[in-house]
């Protein structure tokens, strides 16, 4: 079970009371940047709502993920200015200097990949944002040292 022990501190934090799911929620997914499902089950079991409530809801507020991400989340932008300037090489990149597919985290959990649609910088084409931080007019030899920049900052932290 992940991390057990500091989701029931979250949870438990709370009153017992169905008005405060969505912010234990939001709780969880800032310290885990997403929702265990363990963590779905002990709301669930503790507010008294349904698991299929709840899931409905994460799956409502796009803030909250069930799958588990990076700390850097890279969201290479996949809408139609990204996509005629070669978007999809990109991603390839990512996932051969990663070693993971769309969808997935590294094993160190430090960057996950996903695909967005236009992210409004099509003049930057084509373009990743990292938590935030955008990244445009990208070619493949960009990414590694993109990459690297990250993986440095981490080691100075
Ligand atoms: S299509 Fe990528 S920023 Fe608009």
């Amino acid at each position: 079970m992940e991390n057990e022990k500091r989701i029931e501190e979250i949870i438990y934090g709370y009153p017992a009371e169905k008005r405060f799911s969505l912010a234990i929620m939001q709780d969880i997914q800032r310290e885990f940047n997403y929702i265990p499902r363990n963590a779905m089950e002990t709301i669930s079991e503790y507010l008294l709502i349904p698991l299929s409530k709840l899931y409905g809801m994460a799956t409502f507020y796009k803030a909250l993920s069930l799958n588990p991400k990076g700390k850097y989340i890279i969201k290479v932008c996949d809408g139609t200015a990204c996509h005629i300037r070669s978007s999809m090489v990109i991603v390839s990149e990512l996932e051969k200097i990663l070693g993971i597919k769309v969808g997935e985290i590294t094993p160190d959990g430090l960057f996950s990949i996903e695909t967005v649609n236009c992210v409004g910088a099509c003049a930057l084409a084509p373009v990743m944002v990292i938590n935030g931080e955008y990244h445009g007019k990208l070619t493949p030899q960009d990414i590694a040292g993109i990459i690297n920049m990250y993986k440095e900052g981490e080691v100075n932290e």
